[in-house]
């Protein structure tokens, strides 16, 4: 379990005490998405539970509305930046549609005081049944990165990454996503460089590579900005915008070019 200093247990107990309340204001909500610590009550590091700072996750959604599917939710720290953010424009406003998928049942309780208008599913992203779900305009993540422990694969990625299983999965869903990914998973240098620098010897260019998506910076955001802004991590990320539209036609492509090359040879 995480060690929290005396003024982060502090806050911690005054979020506690705020989740208790029967209904919350705005401002107790971005209270406890900025002093809840998951580290508290589970072993965040074994679960890649490190949610993302509210700095951050306002950034991350701009852009985003309509039917949006949140992969990997947390306590809904996305969720809630996208409905808030939607709340200056009238036509975002009444079409926004939010689904929030997490793994631990704690989360999803929580995440139904902080969100509730989100539809929230307590289930494990492998285990979805895209077709019962259906289409989104968006999904937005902050997965568990790395090689944490998973019950699957996604379609089209096989390797040790989560964080591109959960982008991989993404694909079955929309044709876009805003993804905050580790900087070795994207294929490009954005933050704290100087310019953006494509990078093709990276997981992120092999996986466009091997799928026909196109990864790019999502509304141009330096992630070095938050760095200190995160619970007992700093990590390198990049927010990654994913246009999964080309996955399929590319899968075809591929197909109608092995059968091109098998008739040549049966010439
Ligand atoms: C890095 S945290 C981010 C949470 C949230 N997206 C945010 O931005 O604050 C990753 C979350 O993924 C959840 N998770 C891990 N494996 C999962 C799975 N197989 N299916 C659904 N959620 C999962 C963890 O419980 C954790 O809440």
């Amino acid at each position: 379990m995480a060690k929290l200093t005396k003024p982060q247990m502090k806050a911690h107990n005054e979020a506690l005490r705020i989740l208790r309340k029967d209904r919350l204001t705005d401002d107790e909500r971005d209270y406890v998405f900025t002093n809840f610590h998951p580290g508290t009550e589970h072993m965040n590091g074994a679960a890649g539970a490190f949610f993302t700072p509210p700095s951050l996750a306002n950034d991350a959604t701009i852009g985003v509305s309509g039917r949006v599917l949140d992969l990997c939710a947390g306590i809904g720290t996305l969720a809630a930046h996208v409905h808030w953010g939607s709340q200056y424009d009238h036509s975002k406003r009444t079409s926004l549609d939010v689904t929030c998928v997490e793994i631990n049942p704690r989360y999803v309780e929580i995440g139904r005081k902080l969100c509730p208008w989100a539809n929230w599913i307590n289930a494990d992203i492998f285990k979805l049944n895209p077709s019962k779900l259906g289409r989104f305009d968006w999904v937005i993540s902050n997965p568990p990165f790395g090689t944490v422990s998973r019950t699957g694969n996604a379609p089209r990625y096989s390797g040790r990454h989560f964080d591109l299983h959960v982008l991989d999965i993404a694909a079955e869903y929309s044709d876009y996503a805003a993804f905050i990914l580790p900087a070795m998973s994207a294929p490009f240098k954005y933050s704290g460089n100087r310019f953006y620098e494509r990078l093709e010897n990276s997981r992120g260019a092999e996986y466009e590579r091997h799928t026909g998506a196109m990864l790019q910076p999502h509304v141009g955001i330096d992630c070095t900005v938050y760095k200190d802004d995160w619970k007992d991590v700093s990590p390198a990320i990049e927010v990654v915008e994913a246009d999964f539209s080309s996955i399929q036609r590319n899968a075809l492509a591929r197909l109608e070019g092995s059968q091109q090359l098998d008739l040549l040879a049966a010439e």
